[in-house]
């Protein structure tokens, strides 16, 4: 095992969805795992129990704790998952991303350098691109999100570069596609509440938990009329993180990738390749378009591929599901709603 393996990583939001497949993937890489998050969304026996890794509890914006954590453990580099990431709850209460995304998000870059830490993974999104210009979004195009969940990741992602060039801070900036999947062996998975993602609400639906699922537009331009979205296995984009990480503590410079499956799905194929999987009826009731929903995003992630090597394992939207679907079934099947609910 290297110097670099044997370091410590603090995770920030290390209890959430992506957060907890990172920290699944830094450990078997031969890290060790501080995970800091305030369990507003996080699960806490998925970090003490199945990850077995250290958790402190507590908030990203409290400067008194950051400091304790940074003097009392020796920490390599952090990397930030912690943060709010519901879009339209960021349009109605802006203040509320603004202050957890970017103030939050501030405070541990001043905790970092007070405390001489100068190695930072940032989660963005490719929301910060807004309505995209062509077809894949590089990571040149221009970026204009559309809401203030957007905004505060921009915001962040503009701080940064400014860290970097001021203070040396080295970070490297993900900006993700739509994070889907789950642990191939079960042990995690995505379980926000609430859930708005497409294909847990659809895999919610084939386990009875709702009553259909709705397709907002069947006349965009696309082959069967709805939205195209880029799904990336949640293991692919850990993998990602931690490649991506030993780029920036090799004295890379400060780098930005997309992280995407550079193939995109409609939701009807989510809908179709669902009730392949689980063996269901899914039933899906047509709405209107949603304001704001651009018809196709799908992202290059060829510079990752490229600078980091990165080669995702599971591209494929059957295996994506399949997964999603075992973890679905022993979270909120009969047995699992005993233990969860
Ligand atoms: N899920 C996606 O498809 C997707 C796509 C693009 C970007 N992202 C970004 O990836 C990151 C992780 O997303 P996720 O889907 O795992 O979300 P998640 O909600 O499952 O995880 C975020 C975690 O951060 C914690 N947290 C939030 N604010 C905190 C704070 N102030 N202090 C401490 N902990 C805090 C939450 O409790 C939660 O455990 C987020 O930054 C999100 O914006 C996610």
């Amino acid at each position: 095992m290297t110097e670099i393996q044997r370091a410590t990583i603090l995770v920030t939001g290390g209890a959430g969805y992506i957060g907890t497949h990172a920290v699944q993937v830094l450990q078997a890489r031969g890290y060790d795992i501080i995970v800091l998050d305030n369990l507003v969304y996080g699960h806490k026996e998925l970090v003490e129990q199945v990850l077995q890794a250290k958790l402190i509890v507590g908030n990203v914006g409290d400067r008194i704790l950051l400091d304790n954590i940074f003097n009392n453990h020796r920490i390599t580099a952090v990397m930030h998952f912690a943060a709010y990431a519901y879009v339209g709850e960021s349009v109605a209460d802006p203040a509320k991303y603004y202050h957890n995304n970017v103030v939050g998000t501030l405070t541990l870059l001043e905790a970092m350098l007070a405390a001489s830490v100068k190695n930072i993974v940032f989660s963005s999104t490719c929301a910060t691109y807004g309505v995209p210009q062509s077809l894949p979004i590089t990571e040149e195009q221009p970026q204009h999100p559309i809401n203030p969940y957007g905004h505060s990741k921009l915001m962040v992602e503009n701080i940064l570069k400014d860290f970097n060039l001021a203070y040396g801070l080295g970070s490297i900036i993900f900006r993700y596609f739509n994070a889907a999947g789950a642990d191939p062996l079960g042990k995690l998975g995505e379980d926000h509440n609430p859930e708005t993602h497409l294909i847990p609400l659809v895999l919610q639906t084939a386990l009875g938990k709702r009553e259909f699922i709705n397709i907002f537009g069947t006349d965009y331009p696309t082959a069967d009329g709805t939205c195209i979205r880029d799904y990336i296995h949640v293991v692919d984009l850990a993998q990602a993180h931690v490649l991506g990480l030993e780029y920036l503590l090799s004295g890379s410079k400060t780098e930005i990738f997309n992280l995407g499956n550079g193939k995109g799905f409609s939701v009807q194929e989510v809908i179709e390749t669902a009730g392949q999987v689980t063996g269901k009826l899914i039933k899906a009731i047509i709405c209107d378009r949603r304001a704001g929903d651009p018809p196709i995003l799908v992202g290059s992630s060829e510079k990752a591929r490229k600078l980091l090597g990165w080669q995702p394992q599971y591209p494929d939207l059957n295996a994506i599901i399949s997964h999603a679907w075992n973890w679905h079934q022993s979270r909120h099947g009969t047995i699992g709603d005993k233990q969860h609910e």
